[in-house]
């Protein structure tokens, strides 16, 4: 389980998350939703180390890695995806995927694994992340991230500008992931799509966790998605 204690961080002499309390249990999915600027990228980088901590706690499995080098990050079982993709362009799928599974060795049982969620990269292994369509190329970056067989998945708005059958491969792909033990983090905003997937949410205000519902006492209307979304 990933737990974050009084998490603080930001950019430089600018702190963006003033004292965030969040968790993500094994096997299910926590939705992060919040009005653009309320730091949920910020958290996710924070997170991975990229974004320096400067008081708190982010323990897995209750080992502290909040000091840990960036680098040495996705070791400990993290993966992300980071918001808008970030795929290799000119390298070829299969060469993608190979990149993110440098660090476990890429074994061809985990590629295989990988692939089996996402059949339609597999029809593509030779051609440039580039060419991929839109949906595609998320899915080659969620499969990428997995390479690595994470305990923890980080992903930030995957289905962003996505059409609705794509968006519905990606959540059976989550979906997937949950029954395989994965604790998934979600940045989604759309209400529909978090109402389909998430067994809590986490919504953000100004940098900080400032209510976690369980999914299953949200509906479409409910007060949490107006205060906090704007929907
Ligand atoms: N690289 C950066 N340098 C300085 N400030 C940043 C940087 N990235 C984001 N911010 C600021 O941090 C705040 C939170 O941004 P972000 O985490 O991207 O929010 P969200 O993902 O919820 O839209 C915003 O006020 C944003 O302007
Ligand atoms: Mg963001």
């Amino acid at each position: 389980m990933l737990e974050l204690r009084g998490l603080t961080a930001g950019y430089g002499p600018v702190t963006v998350l003033r004292g965030v309390d969040f968790a993500a249990r094994a096997g299910e999915v926590t939705c992060v939703m919040g009005r653009n600027g309320a730091g949920k990228t910020t958290l996710m980088k924070a997170i991975m180390g990229i974004v320096p901590v400067s008081a708190g706690t982010v323990m897995l499995d209750g080992q502290a890695i909040q000091d840990l080098p960036a680098h040495l990050v996705p070791g400990k079982g993290l993966a992300w995806v980071p918001q808008g993709r970030r795929l290799f362009g000119p390298l070829t799928v299969a060469e993608n995927l190979d990149v993110g599974g440098l660090i476990r060795g890429n074994r061809a049982k985990v590629r295989d694994h990988v692939l089996a969620l996402f059949p339609r990269l597999r029809e593509r292994l030779n051609q440039p992340a580039a060419t991929l369509s839109g949906g595609e190329q998320q899915m080659l970056a969620i499969a990428r991230a997995l390479c690595l067989e994470p305990k923890v998945l980080l992903l930030d708005e995957p289905t962003e500008g996505l059409q609705p059958s794509m968006i519905a491969l990606i959540r059976e792909a989550v979906l997937r992931l949950k029954a395989e033990g994965v604790a998934v983090v979600l940045v989604e905003q759309r209400v529909e799509a978090v109402l389909r997937m998430a067994d809590r949410v986490a919504f953000m205000a100004h940098g900080s966790v400032e209510e976690v519902a369980e999914a299953a006492a949200l509906h479409p209307g409910a007060r949490q998605f107006a205060d906090f979304v704007g929907v």
